[in-house]
C-alpha cells in the first residue's frame, strides 16, 4: 500500500466532504427555511395552508405571484398597505370577502423572507395525497449542527486507524526479517508490535476514549429529558412542539392560570381552533390528530364537524397534585407575584412529556417564600403596605415571608 497515495486520497476525501457540509441550495440564499417554518406553523397555519385555500390563500409559491416587499409590507400590517391605496391588496381583501389577516408588526423583515423561503421550499415537491407526509417532515430538514463534529471526528479517526496499520505492517516486515524469531510461533510477538509503536498506540487510545466518553455524555444528557419520566397521556402531544418549536404561550392554552387558583388543561376545542387546518403533524402523521377529531366530532374528509356528535372530553393523566389539606393559587403567584412558570415547573418547552420539576413539598413552598422579594412595582396594593412593612423590619428587602407567607392558615384551610 503506497502511504503518500493513501494520504492524498484521505485529504481529497474530507475537502469534498465539507464542501458539500457547506453547499447551499437556492432557497437558503433568500432566507431560512427552517426559522420560517416555525413562525409559519406557530403564527400563520391557523389560516394558511401551503397548498389549498384554507381561511386565507394558499401560500405555498406566493413569491412566484408577488414581490417581496409587497409580501413584507403585507403580512407587517395589510391594513395599512390596503390605506396606501395599494390594489392588489385592496383586491384580494374583496376577493375574500373582507375576512381579516391580524397585523404582524413584530415580525421583521428578515422573519417574513424566512416564511417566505419556507413556501417556497414546501412548495416545490407538488404534494400528492399519498406523499404529503413525506414532504411536511422533509422541508428543511438539512443535517443538524451536530453532524460536522462527528465526521470531523471519524476522519481523524481514520487518520490515525491508518497510520497504526500502516506502521504495524512495517513493524511486522522487520521482525519477520529477524531471523531469531518466527511471526507465527512467537506469543510475544504483540508485544514488540505495542513496544515499538507506544507513541502511536497511546494516541489511538486517546482518540478512543475521548470519543466514548463524547458518545456516553450525549446518551446519559438525553436520559430524562426526551425518554425519562413519560406518565401515558392518551394524546400524544407535546409541549416541546407547541410551546418550544411554535411558540405558542403558556397561557393561550392555560389562560386559568391567571384568573384562578387552578391552571386549567385545555378543552378539545382550544386544540380545534388551529388542528381544524393543522391536520398532519411531523412525528405522528394524522394518527394522533385523529384522536382530537374523534373527540370533537370532526370528519377529515370533508373538514367539517359531523351533526349531532356526542363529544368525548379527553381524560389528560395528571401529574402535579397536592394533597387536599394544602391550598395554592395560580394566580396568586402567576398574576400577583410575577413569577414564571418554569419558575416552578422547569422548562416545559422543551419536555416531549411534562413531568413533575419541583418536589412540591411544604419545604420547598416555605423556601421560596423566605427567598423571594415580593414584587411591588406597579402594584398599588403594595404601595402603602410596603412603606409600613420596610418601616418595621427596618430593611428595603421585603420577602414573602413578611407578608405573612409562613403562616399556617394562608396555605392550609
Ligand atoms: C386569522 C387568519 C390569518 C392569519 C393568522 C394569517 N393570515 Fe394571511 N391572510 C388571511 C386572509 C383572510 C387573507 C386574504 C386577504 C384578506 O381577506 O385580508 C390573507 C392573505 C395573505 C397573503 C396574500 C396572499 C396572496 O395570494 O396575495 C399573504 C402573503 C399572507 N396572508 C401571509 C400571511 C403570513 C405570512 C401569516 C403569518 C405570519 C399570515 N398570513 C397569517 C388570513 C390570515
Ligand atoms: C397547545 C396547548 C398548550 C400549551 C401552549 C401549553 N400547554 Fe401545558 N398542557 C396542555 C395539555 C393538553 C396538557 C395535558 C397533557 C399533558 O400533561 O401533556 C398540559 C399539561 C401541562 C402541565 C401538567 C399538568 C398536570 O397534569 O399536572 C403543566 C405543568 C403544563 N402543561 C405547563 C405548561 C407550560 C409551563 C407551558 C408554556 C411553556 C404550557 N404548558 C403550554 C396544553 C398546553
Ligand atoms: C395555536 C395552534 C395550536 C393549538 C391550539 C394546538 N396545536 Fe397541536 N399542533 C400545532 C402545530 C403548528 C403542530 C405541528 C404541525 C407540523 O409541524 O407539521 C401541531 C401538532 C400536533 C400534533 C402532532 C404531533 C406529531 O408530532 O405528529 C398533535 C398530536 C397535537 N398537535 C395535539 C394537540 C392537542 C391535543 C391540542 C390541544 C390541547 C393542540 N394540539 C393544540 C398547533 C396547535
Ligand atoms: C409558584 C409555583 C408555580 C408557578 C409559578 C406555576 N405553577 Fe402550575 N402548579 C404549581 C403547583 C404547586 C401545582 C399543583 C396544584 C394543585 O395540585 O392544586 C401546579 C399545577 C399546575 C397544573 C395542573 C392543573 C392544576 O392547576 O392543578 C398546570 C396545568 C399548571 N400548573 C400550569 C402552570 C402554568 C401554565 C403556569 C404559568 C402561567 C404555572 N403553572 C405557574 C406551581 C406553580
Ligand atoms: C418560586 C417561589 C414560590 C414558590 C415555590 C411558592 N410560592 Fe407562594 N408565593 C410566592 C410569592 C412571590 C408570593 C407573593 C405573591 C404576591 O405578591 O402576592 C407568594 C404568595 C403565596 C400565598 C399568599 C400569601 C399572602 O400572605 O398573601 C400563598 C397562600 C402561597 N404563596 C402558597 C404557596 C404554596 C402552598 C406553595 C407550595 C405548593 C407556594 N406558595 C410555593 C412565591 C412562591
Ligand atoms: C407556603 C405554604 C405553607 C405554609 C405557610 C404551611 N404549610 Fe404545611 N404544607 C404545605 C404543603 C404544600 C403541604 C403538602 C406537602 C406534601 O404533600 O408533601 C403541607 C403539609 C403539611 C402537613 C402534612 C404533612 C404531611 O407529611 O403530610 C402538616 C401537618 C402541615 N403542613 C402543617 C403546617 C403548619 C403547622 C404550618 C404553620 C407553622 C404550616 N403547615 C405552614 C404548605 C404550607
Amino acid at each position: 500500500m503506497n502511504k503518500q497515495r493513501l494520504f492524498y486520497q484521505l485529504l481529497v476525501g474530507m475537502f469534498l466532504m465539507s464542501m458539500s457540509l457547506f453547499a447551499q441550495d437556492e432557497s437558503e440564499l433568500l432566507g431560512d427555511p427552517d426559522n420560517g417554518k416555525k413562525i409559519f406553523t406557530g403564527q400563520c397555519a391557523a389560516c394558511h395552508k401551503l397548498d389549498k385555500k384554507a381561511i386565507g390563500p394558499a401560500l405555498g409559491g406566493v413569491a412566484e405571484r408577488r414581490d417581496m416587499d409587497w409580501i413584507i409590507a403585507w403580512t407587517r400590517n395589510n391594513a395599512q398597505l390596503r390605506a396606501s391605496g395599494d390594489k392588489d391588496a385592496i383586491a384580494i381583501f374583496e376577493e375574500y370577502n373582507g375576512s381579516l389577516m391580524p397585523a404582524f408588526e413584530y415580525l421583521s423583515e428578515q422573519d417574513v423572507k424566512d416564511i417566505v423561503a419556507y413556501t417556497m421550499a414546501g412548495a416545490k415537491p407538488k404534494p400528492s395525497p399519498d406523499d404529503d407526509k413525506i414532504t411536511t417532515t422533509e422541508v428543511g430538514g438539512d443535517s443538524d449542527d451536530g453532524s460536522i463534529w462527528i465526521i470531523l471526528g471519524l476522519a481523524i479517526f481514520l487518520i490515525v486507524l491508518i497510520a497504526i496499520l500502516v506502521k504495524v505492517k512495517n513493524t511486522l516486515k522487520v521482525i519477520k526479517g529477524d531471523p531469531t524469531s518466527s511471526l507465527l510461533e512467537d506469543a510475544s510477538v504483540f508485544t514488540k508490535v505495542a513496544v515499538r509503536n507506544r507513541k502511536v498506540i497511546t494516541l489511538f487510545t486517546i482518540v478512543v476514549a475521548i470519543f466514548l466518553l463524547n458518545q456516553l455524555y450525549w446518551s446519559l444528557m438525553s436520559i430524562g429529558v426526551e425518554e425519562g419520566y413519560q406518565p401515558e397521556q392518551p394524546i400524544a402531544f407535546s409541549h416541546k412542539l407547541h410551546a418550544g418549536d411554535n411558540q405558542i404561550d403558556c397561557q393561550y392554552c392555560h389562560y386559568g392560570a391567571e384568573k384562578g387558583k387552578h391552571s386549567n388543561i385545555p378543552s378539545v376545542s382550544v386544540c380545534m381552533n388551529c388542528h381544524q387546518y393543522v391536520q398532519e403533524g411531523p412525528k405522528h402523521g394524522e394518527k394522533e390528530i385523529d384522536k382530537i377529531y374523534a373527540a370533537v366530532g370532526f370528519d377529515r374528509e370533508t373538514s367539517q364537524y359531523i351533526e349531532g356528535y356526542e363529544k368525548k372530553p379527553v381524560k389528560w393523566v395528571r401529574i402535579h397534585n397536592l394533597p387536599d389539606l394544602a391550598y395554592f393559587s395560580h394566580a396568586q403567584h402567576v398574576n400577583a407575584g410575577n413569577i414564571e412558570c418554569q419558575t416552578c415547573h422547569g422548562p416545559v418547552e422543551e419536555m416531549e412529556e411534562v413531568y413533575q420539576y419541583s418536589p412540591l413539598t411544604m419545604g420547598w413552598c416555605i423556601n421560596c417564600h423566605r427567598e423571594t422579594e415580593v414584587d411591588t412595582k406597579e402594584n398599588g396594593y403594595y404601595e402603602e403596605m410596603h412603606e409600613k412593612l420596610k418601616a418595621k423590619h427596618g430593611t428595603d428587602k421585603i420577602t414573602v415571608d413578611m407578608i405573612g407567607g409562613l403562616e399556617c392558615g394562608k396555605c392550609h384551610y
